[in-house]
């Protein structure tokens, strides 16, 4: 049997990819599916959390039991975060695990009209702005951050060293920037990871009040379910095990 031992607990997990629009018809976006943050949502509600998953143009049944928000753009998922992570007592959830692959720039003045291809005028240009970096923004110490952050990391090696090591290498400085408890890191070359059933990670967690990061789990390739499950134990051993009933 599963463990309850969420039960009580109050998850959000955003899930998806933002998609940034040029104009009505185009977008500028990426490859996530979705199921990696859906396996987490659903795991996490059968392990008895109350589980808000907020969507970003996902194309999936939704999980039975679990409340879901749809957003499409990086601001609108800005926002929804905010919102979903304020408990209903006013303070923080328990945990926020951020699953979905954000947008790091948006056209900067989407066209109200299809941009058109005009005869001699070559390629439009498209300058673009910034979005505000969610988990950074979640991670932030003060009294709305919730118990435990989770963020999550697609890396490439970076072509000259062992891509293992340069993918935690990568991984631990980016744990450091964003100031989340966990980082789940997950190599996305040579077709990996994205919009696949299945994923292999490493858990890296921040030690404390060192400077020191630790390789908490390392999860071989397998169902998205079975790194669920890893993320979801990194939450427990956080919050403490069993919580309120
Ligand atoms: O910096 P990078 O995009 O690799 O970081 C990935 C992590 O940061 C993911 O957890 C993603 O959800 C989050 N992120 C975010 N806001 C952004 C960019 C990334 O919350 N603008």
């Amino acid at each position: 049997a599963l463990p309850f031992d969420l039960a009580g607990r109050r998850v959000v997990v955003s899930a998806g990819g933002t998609r940034e629009p040029l104009d009505p018809v185009r977008y500028l976006g990426n490859r996530s599916s979705g199921r990696q943050g859906w396996a987490i949502a659903l795991v996490a509600a059968a392990r008895g959390a109350d589980v808000t998953l907020v969507a970003a143009n996902v194309d999936l049944v939704e999980p039975p039991g679990v409340r879901v928000r749809q957003v499409g753009t990086a601001l609108e998922l800005h926002e929804a975060m905010l919102e979903t992570t304020v408990g209903a007592d006013g303070g923080p959830v328990d945990a926020v695990v951020m699953t979905a692959a954000v947008a790091d720039f948006r056209p900067m003045d989407p066209s109200a009209v299809k941009i058109k291809k005009a005869a001699g005028q070559g390629p439009p240009t498209i300058g673009l702005v910034e979005n505000p970096d969610i988990l950074a923004a979640l991670s932030r110490p003060g009294p709305d951050r919730a118990a435990v952050v989770v963020g999550f990391a697609a890396e490439t090696g970076d072509g000259t060293a062992d891509p293992t090591t340069s993918v935690l290498d990568f991984g631990r400085d980016k744990l450091r920037r964003k100031g989340c408890d966990v980082l789940v890191v997950n190599r996305v070359d040579a077709g990996r990871a994205f919009g696949r059933p299945d994923n292999a990670a490493w858990l890296l967690a921040a030690a404390g009040a060192t400077d020191d990061i630790e390789l908490e789990a390392s999860v071989p390739l397998g169902p998205k379910s079975v790194l669920a499950a890893a993320v979801v134990d990194a939450l427990s051993r956080r919050l403490g095990g069993s919580g309120p009933t």
